[in-house]
């Protein structure tokens, strides 16, 4: 490899050489365009879909940069997300308005299960000295729904966790209770990932050991993407709660309760030093007889 390199320069001469290092090491250096390689989004939300241009200093443009976000794989000139193909119309916004701004993020408003999918950010840069083009690496946007984390329908102590996402194997959930992350015994994931839905459902579940909290976390990745929360606290036997109902209707809550004074109380407190005295003072008259 060495002795090949080697030769090529001796070859090529090193003037010429050292001229086509400065002019690759001259282009990569003018700029990069950076993304976010992953993007999460939940179903229905808007979404920011960061782009951001940096250029080194000696680059001065003459005409704003030219941004395009499509839309991979691209099938046709139609799947551009910027400027906005006709199916993107009235859904896509540019951030920052400033054209020479370096910022190219866009807003992805109203995500849908069908827009999971890879989207690249391009920006083509006129200089005086004429024009180059920079791609982002991809940003990969993927979509969760609302998740569900409550009591099993059939079964009052399997606390059951579930959640719809686009099909994407680094997605994983899982259940903690006060904080300590919990087995699961029934967890799957289903749906048809070849069919029209492009999402399955991920479902985790636990049985209900104690109280405390119980909170259900979804992951993509080594990200947070969304998490529930349910607090348990062991049921109270059904009479209990039914009397304590029935008091409530009648007492008014409004009023302070008013206490009796316990008058038997005050009299039976006072009667006991009373007989006392009486037994001590004919204790002390039978010892005078
Ligand atoms: C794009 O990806 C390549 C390889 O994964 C990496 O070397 C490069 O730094 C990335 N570029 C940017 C701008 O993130
Ligand atoms: C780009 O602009 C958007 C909207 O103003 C902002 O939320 C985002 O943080 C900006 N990105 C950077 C890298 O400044
Ligand atoms: C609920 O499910 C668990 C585990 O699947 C089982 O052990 C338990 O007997 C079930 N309880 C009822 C009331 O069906």
């Amino acid at each position: 490899m060495l002795k090949i390199f080697l030769s090529e320069v001796t070859e090529w001469g090193w003037i010429q050489w050292m001229f086509f290092l400065f002019m690759v090491s001259g282009t990569c250096s003018q700029g990069t365009v950076h993304q976010p390689p992953v993007l999460t989004a939940a179903l229905g939300h808007d979404a920011i879909m960061p782009c951001q241009l940096i250029l080194s200093d000696n680059v001065k443009m003459v005409i704003p940069p030219v941004l395009y976000w499509a839309v991979l794989p691209q099938e046709s000139d139609d799947d551009k997300l910027w400027p906005p193909s006709e199916n993107y119309k009235e859904r896509v916004d540019l951030l920052d308005k400033d054209l020479y701004s370096p910022n190219k993020s866009v807003l992805f408003r109203n995500v849908q299960w069908a827009d999971s999918g890879r989207y690249q950010c391009k920006v083509s840069i006129t200089t005086k000295d004429g024009r180059f083009r920079r791609l982002g690496n991809t940003s990969l946007l993927v979509v969760h729904d609302t998740m569900t984390f409550n009591l099993s329908g059939h079964n009052d102590s399997l606390l059951r966790c579930e959640v719809n996402v686009t099909h994407n194997p680094g997605f994983v959930l899982t259940i903690f209770h006060d904080g300590y992350k919990l087995e699961t015994g029934d967890s799957s994931a289903s749906g048809d990932s070849n069919s029209s839905l492009h999402f399955v459902t991920l479902s985790e579940a636990v049985l209900l050991s104690s109280d405390g909290t119980y909170e259900c976390q979804l992951h993509l990745n080594e990200d947070l993407v969304t998490t529930s929360i349910f607090d348990y606290h062991l049921p109270v036997a059904e009479e209990p709660k039914d009397a304590g109902k029935n008091v409530s209707a009648t007492v008014q809550p409004d009023k302070p309760v008013e206490y009796k004074e316990p008058w038997h109380l005050y009299i039976a407190l006072l009667l006991v030093p009373t007989i006392v005295l009486l037994v001590l003072l004919t204790a002390l008259l039978i010892r005078r007889d």
